[in-house]
C-alpha cells in the first residue's frame, strides 16, 4: 500500500493530539467497518474554534486524517468547520489508498459530533439535530 508523504508526515508526527479539559464540545464517533474510535475536543469562543485536540484509537490513516482535519478547523468559525468533508481531508493529504478512504470519514464525523455537543450544551437542540451524521452521507463505500 502506498501512502503519500503528507499522510506519513501526519502519521509520524500528528498535530493536536490530546484532550482539552472543560472542552466546550466533545464528540466521539466509531467506525462501523473496523471498530476504530475517535474522540474530538473543541474550545469555542464567540463561535470560533480556538483550540482542538483529538484522540484516535485507530489505524495510521485515521490518525493522519484527524491530525490534518484538526489543523484545518483550528481558528475557523463553526460555519466553516461544518463544511469540512472527508473528501477535503483526503485531498489535503494528497490522497489515501481506496481501502483506507473510510478512515477519513471518522474525522469529519468527529468534528460534527463535537459541534453538535456544543450546540446541545447551549440549548440549540435544533441545530444539533441537523448535524446527526449518517453513514449514508459519506462517500467512501457507496
Ligand atoms: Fe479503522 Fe482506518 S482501519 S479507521
Amino acid at each position: 500500500m502506498v501512502y503519500s508523504e503528507k499522510v506519513m508526515e501526519h502519521f509520524s508526527n500528528p498535530h493536536n493530539v490530546g484532550e482539552i479539559e472543560n472542552a466546550d464540545g466533545v464528540g466521539e464517533v466509531g467506525n462501523a467497518k473496523c471498530g476504530d474510535i475517535m474522540k474530538m475536543y473543541l474550545k469555542i469562543d464567540n463561535g470560533v474554534i480556538t483550540d482542538v485536540k483529538f484522540k484516535t484509537f485507530g489505524c495510521g490513516a485515521a490518525i493522519a486524517t484527524s491530525s490534518i482535519a484538526t489543523d484545518m478547523i483550528k481558528g475557523q468559525p463553526l460555519s466553516e468547520a461544518l463544511k469540512l468533508t472527508n473528501k477535503a481531508v483526503v485531498e489535503a493529504l494528497d490522497g489515501l489508498p481506496p481501502v483506507k478512504l473510510h478512515c477519513s470519514v471518522l474525522a469529519e464525523q468527529a468534528v460534527k459530533a463535537a459541534i453538535a455537543d456544543y450546540y446541545r450544551k447551549n440549548g440549540m437542540n435544533d441545530e444539533a439535530d441537523k448535524l446527526d451524521v449518517h453513514c449514508d452521507d459519506c462517500e467512501c463505500c457507496h
